[in-house]
């Protein structure tokens, strides 16, 4: 992948998100809608700087035509992750994914761990447990927080670039490896909070309007705090994504906050346990 492929794939992984979500999605949902701007920017942010610090671990597939697929995966310390995969909608079950996950993969070598935030897509399934991953089913919850269920938020602070080195210790004891340069682009693109006490260390990343997107702690108080915290600042509709069944205490919060609970896609792992208490960023893992 070159840095003038970004915004070529993030119109690609948009359209193959979309036609997935219509294909995929219950008849009861509201019906899926392709990647606004707003969010195609942050893609694009979050690619460019992926590119930067993995230039081996992105790659793309294309021919006369253009574009035809990409595979996009970083290395941070000894653990291995996939942020985006996809072929471009009508090229795909025609093995054009299958190079592309194993071009990514070849920049996994030495790296015990690996991390992906897998779609339902049963293609994207089999691609991961041919190449050696288990399967975690994900919950989310999503619904209006009912403020009356809000605790008293105590112990939780704006974080910042002094924290760097407290988020990378949470991150190596829940999944293994700091999130590294990543954190100081989450700082730039999300809000922040904080919590360190003498009995507990944890770190949450919010969007604006309240939806966690990244969440670590070293024990589940801790965690809960963190993730009631954010609950508080919602505004309106709120999602709670990327909870596998090692993370029930954010199944407790999201219930005493009156969301409702659903399933959808899977954490892929390979050479590790489902991290906890954590909530996994879908693209930074
Ligand atoms: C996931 C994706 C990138 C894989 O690329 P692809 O070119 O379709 O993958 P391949 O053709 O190389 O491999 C697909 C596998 O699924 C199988 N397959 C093909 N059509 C299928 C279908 N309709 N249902 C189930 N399996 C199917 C193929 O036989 C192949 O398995 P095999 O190698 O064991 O025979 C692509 O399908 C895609 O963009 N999906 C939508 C976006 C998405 O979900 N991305 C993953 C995000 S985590």
């Amino acid at each position: 992948m070159r840095l003038e492929d970004v915004p070529l794939a993030e119109r690609l992984t948009a359209e193959a998100y979309y036609e997935l979500d219509t294909r995929t999605f219950p008849p009861s949902w509201p019906a899926p809608v392709l990647r606004p701007t707003s969010r195609s920017d942050g893609w694009i942010a979050r690619t460019t700087h992926v590119l930067t610090t993995d230039p081996s671990g992105c790659w793309v597939a294309e021919d006369e035509t253009g574009l035809l697929g990409v595979a996009v995966s970083l290395r941070r310390e000894l653990l291995w992750a996939l942020s985006s995969f996809a072929v471009r909608p009508g090229l795909q079950g025609q093995g054009i994914g299958r190079p592309l996950l194993e071009a990514a993969l070849q920049h996994s070598r030495g790296c015990l761990r690996g991390m992906l935030s897998a779609s339902t897509d049963p293609k994207a399934v089999r691609r991961y447990a041919a190449a050696g991953f288990r399967l975690h089913p994900q919950m989310f919850l999503h619904g209006t927080v009912d403020r009356s269920t809000l605790p008293l938020i105590e112990k939780v602070r704006d974080g910042g670039a002094a924290d760097l080195e407290l988020m990378d210790s949470i991150d190596r004891r829940t999944r293994g490896a700091a999130h590294g340069p990543d954190h100081r682009l989450l700082l730039s693109t999300a809000r922040l909070q904080v919590s360190d006490t003498s009995t507990g260390s944890g770190y949450v990343y919010s969007a604006p309007g309240g939806e966690p997107a990244l969440l670590a702690a070293t024990n589940r108080r801790t965690a809960a705090r963190l993730l009631w915290a954010v609950l508080a600042d919602a505004a309106g509709q709120v999602t709670l994504a990327h909870v596998t069944a090692a993370n029930d205490w954010a199944v407790d919060v999201g219930m005493a906050a009156r969301l409702d609970l659903h399933q959808g896609g899977y954490l892929a792992l390979r050479g590790m346990k489902p991290p906890a208490p954590y909530v996994h960023h879908g693209a930074l893992l």
